[in-house]
Protein backbone atom coordinates (compact mmCIF):
# COMPACT_ATOMS: atom_id res chain seq x y z
CA UNK A 1 0.00 0.00 0.00
CA UNK A 2 2.90 2.35 1.10
CA UNK A 3 4.81 1.58 -2.02
CA UNK A 4 1.66 2.31 -3.90
CA UNK A 5 1.13 5.66 -2.73
CA UNK A 6 4.96 6.68 -3.11
CA UNK A 7 4.87 4.76 -6.69
CA UNK A 8 1.79 7.03 -7.19
CA UNK A 9 3.55 10.67 -6.03
CA UNK A 10 6.63 9.60 -8.30
CA UNK A 11 4.59 8.59 -11.23
CA UNK A 12 2.57 11.81 -10.91
CA UNK A 13 6.44 13.25 -11.23
CA UNK A 14 7.45 11.64 -14.14
CA UNK A 15 4.39 12.40 -15.77
CA UNK A 16 4.80 16.42 -15.44
CA UNK A 17 8.31 15.51 -16.39
CA UNK A 18 8.16 13.90 -19.33
CA UNK A 19 4.96 14.88 -21.08
CA UNK A 20 5.98 13.32 -24.72
CA UNK A 21 6.32 10.02 -23.11
CA UNK A 22 3.25 7.67 -23.66
CA UNK A 23 3.05 5.11 -20.67
CA UNK A 24 1.20 1.91 -20.78
CA UNK A 25 -2.27 1.50 -19.01
CA UNK A 26 -1.60 0.43 -15.73
CA UNK A 27 -3.29 -3.02 -15.95
CA UNK A 28 -0.84 -3.79 -18.73
CA UNK A 29 2.27 -2.92 -17.06
CA UNK A 30 4.85 -5.25 -16.03
CA UNK A 31 2.13 -7.73 -16.71
CA UNK A 32 -0.84 -6.46 -14.77
CA UNK A 33 0.00 -7.59 -11.23
CA UNK A 34 2.90 -5.32 -9.94
CA UNK A 35 2.47 -1.57 -9.51
CA UNK A 36 3.75 0.09 -12.42
CA UNK A 37 6.57 2.93 -11.33
CA UNK A 38 7.59 4.72 -14.67
CA UNK A 39 11.48 6.27 -13.95
CA UNK A 40 12.23 2.38 -13.53
CA UNK A 41 10.40 1.61 -16.84
CA UNK A 42 11.97 4.22 -18.58
CA UNK A 43 15.28 3.87 -17.00
CA UNK A 44 15.49 0.16 -16.96
CA UNK A 45 14.35 0.10 -20.97
CA UNK A 46 16.86 1.92 -21.60
CA UNK A 47 19.87 0.83 -20.62
CA UNK A 48 19.04 -2.62 -21.34
CA UNK A 49 18.23 -1.16 -24.73
CA UNK A 50 22.00 0.53 -25.09
CA UNK A 51 23.18 -3.13 -23.18
CA UNK A 52 21.64 -5.17 -26.61
CA UNK A 53 23.19 -2.82 -28.51
CA UNK A 54 26.61 -3.47 -27.27
CA UNK A 55 26.01 -7.12 -27.34
CA UNK A 56 24.89 -6.74 -31.35
CA UNK A 57 28.12 -4.68 -31.65
CA UNK A 58 30.35 -7.83 -30.59
CA UNK A 59 28.98 -10.08 -32.83
CA UNK A 60 27.67 -8.12 -35.88
CA UNK A 61 29.58 -5.36 -38.07
CA UNK A 62 28.15 -1.64 -37.32
CA UNK A 63 25.86 -1.18 -39.58
CA UNK A 64 24.32 -3.91 -40.35
CA UNK A 65 20.67 -4.13 -41.54
CA UNK A 66 19.68 -6.62 -38.49
CA UNK A 67 16.53 -7.81 -38.16
CA UNK A 68 15.68 -7.88 -34.61
CA UNK A 69 12.78 -9.25 -32.40
CA UNK A 70 11.80 -8.77 -28.79
CA UNK A 71 10.10 -11.93 -28.39
CA UNK A 72 7.84 -11.40 -25.01
CA UNK A 73 8.05 -7.67 -25.46
CA UNK A 74 5.31 -6.74 -23.14
CA UNK A 75 4.20 -3.27 -23.00
CA UNK A 76 7.65 -2.29 -25.42
CA UNK A 77 9.78 -1.11 -21.49
CA UNK A 78 12.61 -2.17 -24.03
CA UNK A 79 11.53 -2.50 -27.52
CA UNK A 80 10.57 1.49 -27.61
CA UNK A 81 13.98 2.15 -26.98
CA UNK A 82 15.47 0.28 -30.06
CA UNK A 83 14.68 2.21 -33.20
CA UNK A 84 16.99 4.65 -32.10
CA UNK A 85 19.03 2.77 -30.55
CA UNK A 86 20.07 0.42 -33.25
CA UNK A 87 19.08 2.85 -36.19
CA UNK A 88 17.40 3.14 -39.28
CA UNK A 89 19.10 0.25 -40.61
CA UNK A 90 18.08 -2.47 -38.76
CA UNK A 91 14.27 -3.81 -38.17
CA UNK A 92 12.66 -3.96 -35.57
CA UNK A 93 10.12 -6.43 -34.28
CA UNK A 94 8.16 -7.23 -31.63
CA UNK A 95 6.00 -10.31 -30.35
CA UNK A 96 3.77 -10.95 -27.24
CA UNK A 97 1.15 -13.06 -26.29
CA UNK A 98 -1.23 -10.64 -24.51
CA UNK A 99 -3.43 -9.13 -27.22
CA UNK A 100 -4.02 -6.16 -24.74
CA UNK A 101 -0.37 -5.11 -24.99
CA UNK A 102 -0.27 -5.43 -28.32
CA UNK A 103 -2.62 -3.12 -29.04
CA UNK A 104 -1.55 -0.43 -26.98
CA UNK A 105 2.10 -1.35 -28.72
CA UNK A 106 0.91 -1.05 -32.06
CA UNK A 107 -1.13 2.29 -30.96
CA UNK A 108 1.66 3.73 -28.96
CA UNK A 109 4.71 3.01 -30.45
CA UNK A 110 6.73 3.60 -33.68
CA UNK A 111 9.24 2.45 -36.00
CA UNK A 112 8.33 -1.53 -34.73
CA UNK A 113 6.31 -4.32 -36.20
CA UNK A 114 4.18 -5.41 -33.57
CA UNK A 115 2.45 -9.47 -33.48
CA UNK A 116 0.32 -11.25 -31.04
CA UNK A 117 1.69 -15.26 -30.90
CA UNK A 118 -0.51 -17.53 -28.77
CA UNK A 119 1.16 -19.44 -26.26
CA UNK A 120 2.33 -22.00 -28.69
CA UNK A 121 5.00 -21.05 -31.44
CA UNK A 122 4.62 -20.61 -34.61
CA UNK A 123 5.73 -16.69 -35.23
CA UNK A 124 4.68 -15.09 -37.82
CA UNK A 125 8.08 -15.67 -39.25
CA UNK A 126 9.85 -17.39 -42.46
CA UNK A 127 12.63 -20.11 -41.33
CA UNK A 128 16.04 -18.01 -40.98
CA UNK A 129 14.49 -14.64 -40.66
CA UNK A 130 15.85 -13.03 -37.41
CA UNK A 131 19.22 -12.22 -37.20
CA UNK A 132 19.31 -10.94 -33.44
CA UNK A 133 16.42 -12.36 -30.87
CA UNK A 134 16.06 -11.39 -27.43
CA UNK A 135 13.69 -12.59 -24.72
CA UNK A 136 13.61 -11.14 -20.84
CA UNK A 137 12.24 -12.90 -18.77
CA UNK A 138 9.50 -14.69 -20.78
CA UNK A 139 10.79 -18.39 -20.11
CA UNK A 140 10.42 -17.38 -16.02
CA UNK A 141 6.70 -17.63 -17.14
CA UNK A 142 6.62 -20.88 -18.92
CA UNK A 143 6.38 -24.88 -18.41
CA UNK A 144 9.24 -27.21 -19.21
CA UNK A 145 7.77 -28.35 -22.31
CA UNK A 146 6.09 -24.65 -23.62
CA UNK A 147 9.97 -23.71 -23.41
CA UNK A 148 11.14 -26.76 -25.41
CA UNK A 149 8.44 -25.86 -27.85
CA UNK A 150 9.69 -22.44 -28.15
CA UNK A 151 13.31 -22.66 -28.04
CA UNK A 152 12.71 -24.63 -30.52
CA UNK A 153 10.74 -21.82 -32.97
CA UNK A 154 13.73 -19.36 -32.12
CA UNK A 155 16.22 -22.03 -33.29
CA UNK A 156 13.51 -22.01 -36.73
CA UNK A 157 13.37 -18.37 -37.55
CA UNK A 158 16.59 -17.85 -36.90
CA UNK A 159 19.94 -18.76 -39.26
CA UNK A 160 23.26 -19.76 -38.73
CA UNK A 161 24.97 -17.15 -36.81
CA UNK A 162 22.00 -15.15 -35.18
CA UNK A 163 22.25 -14.19 -31.65
CA UNK A 164 19.82 -15.22 -28.58
CA UNK A 165 19.70 -13.00 -25.85
CA UNK A 166 17.80 -15.47 -22.77
CA UNK A 167 16.98 -14.06 -19.37
CA UNK A 168 16.10 -16.89 -16.53
CA UNK A 169 16.50 -16.60 -12.77
CA UNK A 170 18.76 -18.53 -11.48
CA UNK A 171 21.43 -19.16 -8.57
CA UNK A 172 20.64 -15.77 -7.36
CA UNK A 173 17.31 -16.56 -6.64
CA UNK A 174 18.07 -19.85 -4.68
CA UNK A 175 17.26 -17.79 -0.97
CA UNK A 176 13.69 -17.28 -2.23
CA UNK A 177 12.97 -20.80 -3.24
CA UNK A 178 11.65 -23.21 -0.48
CA UNK A 179 13.86 -25.98 1.02
CA UNK A 180 12.43 -28.54 -1.19
CA UNK A 181 12.55 -26.14 -4.18
CA UNK A 182 16.17 -25.58 -3.51
CA UNK A 183 16.27 -29.53 -3.74
CA UNK A 184 14.96 -29.90 -6.98
CA UNK A 185 16.79 -27.16 -8.37
CA UNK A 186 20.09 -28.74 -7.03
CA UNK A 187 19.27 -32.27 -8.49
CA UNK A 188 16.89 -31.53 -11.85
CA UNK A 189 18.12 -27.92 -11.86
CA UNK A 190 14.64 -26.85 -12.56
CA UNK A 191 11.48 -25.34 -10.61
CA UNK A 192 8.33 -24.72 -11.75
CA UNK A 193 5.73 -22.57 -9.48
CA UNK A 194 3.10 -23.45 -12.05
CA UNK A 195 -0.57 -23.77 -10.32
CA UNK A 196 -1.55 -20.48 -12.17
CA UNK A 197 -2.37 -19.53 -15.72
CA UNK A 198 0.98 -19.99 -18.09
CA UNK A 199 2.57 -16.94 -19.11
CA UNK A 200 1.39 -15.03 -16.54
CA UNK A 201 3.37 -13.27 -13.57
CA UNK A 202 3.38 -15.27 -10.99
CA UNK A 203 3.85 -18.59 -13.17
CA UNK A 204 7.69 -18.79 -12.25
CA UNK A 205 10.81 -20.67 -13.40
CA UNK A 206 13.89 -20.92 -11.62
CA UNK A 207 16.94 -22.77 -14.28
CA UNK A 208 20.40 -23.84 -12.94
CA UNK A 209 22.74 -22.98 -15.37
CA UNK A 210 23.60 -26.78 -15.58
CA UNK A 211 19.78 -27.27 -16.40
CA UNK A 212 20.13 -24.80 -19.54
CA UNK A 213 23.34 -25.83 -21.14
CA UNK A 214 22.56 -29.83 -21.10
CA UNK A 215 18.66 -29.70 -21.63
CA UNK A 216 17.49 -26.32 -22.89
CA UNK A 217 20.24 -24.31 -24.67
CA UNK A 218 21.81 -27.94 -25.66
CA UNK A 219 21.39 -27.39 -29.21
CA UNK A 220 22.57 -23.59 -29.04
CA UNK A 221 26.10 -22.49 -28.68
CA UNK A 222 26.40 -20.53 -25.47
CA UNK A 223 28.51 -17.65 -25.92
CA UNK A 224 28.35 -15.81 -22.64
CA UNK A 225 26.64 -15.73 -19.36
CA UNK A 226 26.12 -12.72 -17.38
CA UNK A 227 25.40 -14.14 -14.09
CA UNK A 228 22.39 -12.64 -11.97
CA UNK A 229 23.13 -10.66 -8.46
CA UNK A 230 20.53 -10.53 -5.77
CA UNK A 231 17.77 -11.84 -7.61
CA UNK A 232 18.43 -10.31 -10.79
CA UNK A 233 18.06 -12.19 -13.93
CA UNK A 234 20.93 -14.19 -15.81
CA UNK A 235 21.46 -13.33 -19.13
CA UNK A 236 22.42 -15.82 -21.81
CA UNK A 237 24.33 -14.38 -25.07
CA UNK A 238 23.55 -17.50 -27.43
CA UNK A 239 24.41 -18.29 -31.05
CA UNK A 240 22.91 -20.37 -33.35
CA UNK A 241 25.37 -22.82 -34.78
CA UNK A 242 25.53 -25.08 -38.45
C1 LIG B 1 7.77 -10.26 -16.97
S1 LIG B 1 7.07 -9.79 -18.48
C2 LIG B 1 8.51 -9.20 -19.38
C3 LIG B 1 8.15 -8.22 -20.45
C4 LIG B 1 9.35 -7.67 -21.23
N1 LIG B 1 10.13 -8.71 -21.82
C5 LIG B 1 10.23 -6.82 -20.33
O1 LIG B 1 11.34 -7.28 -19.99
O2 LIG B 1 9.81 -5.73 -19.96
C6 LIG B 1 6.78 -11.34 -19.29
C7 LIG B 1 6.16 -11.18 -20.67
O3 LIG B 1 6.12 -12.42 -21.32
C8 LIG B 1 4.92 -12.48 -22.05
N2 LIG B 1 4.66 -13.88 -22.37
C9 LIG B 1 4.37 -14.90 -21.53
N3 LIG B 1 4.19 -16.03 -22.22
C10 LIG B 1 4.40 -15.73 -23.52
C11 LIG B 1 4.36 -16.48 -24.73
N4 LIG B 1 4.09 -17.79 -24.74
N5 LIG B 1 4.64 -15.84 -25.88
C12 LIG B 1 4.93 -14.53 -25.89
N6 LIG B 1 4.97 -13.76 -24.78
C13 LIG B 1 4.70 -14.37 -23.61
C14 LIG B 1 3.91 -11.82 -21.13
O4 LIG B 1 2.74 -11.41 -21.80
C15 LIG B 1 4.75 -10.63 -20.63
O5 LIG B 1 4.64 -9.54 -21.51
Amino acid sequence: MLVAAKHRRTNRLFSLANAGFKVPPQVLAFDEDSAPHWDSYKESGGQTAALLLQIARRYFAEGSPLRVLDWGCGPARVIRHLPAAFGPQASIYGSDYNPATIKWCIENIHGVSFSVNDLLPPLPFAADFIDFVYSLSVFTHLSESVSHRWIDELRRITHTGSILVITTQGDSFLDKLLPDEVDAYRSKGLVVRGKVSEGKRIFSAFHSPRYLTTTLFRNLEVLELIPGTSSSQDMWILRKPP
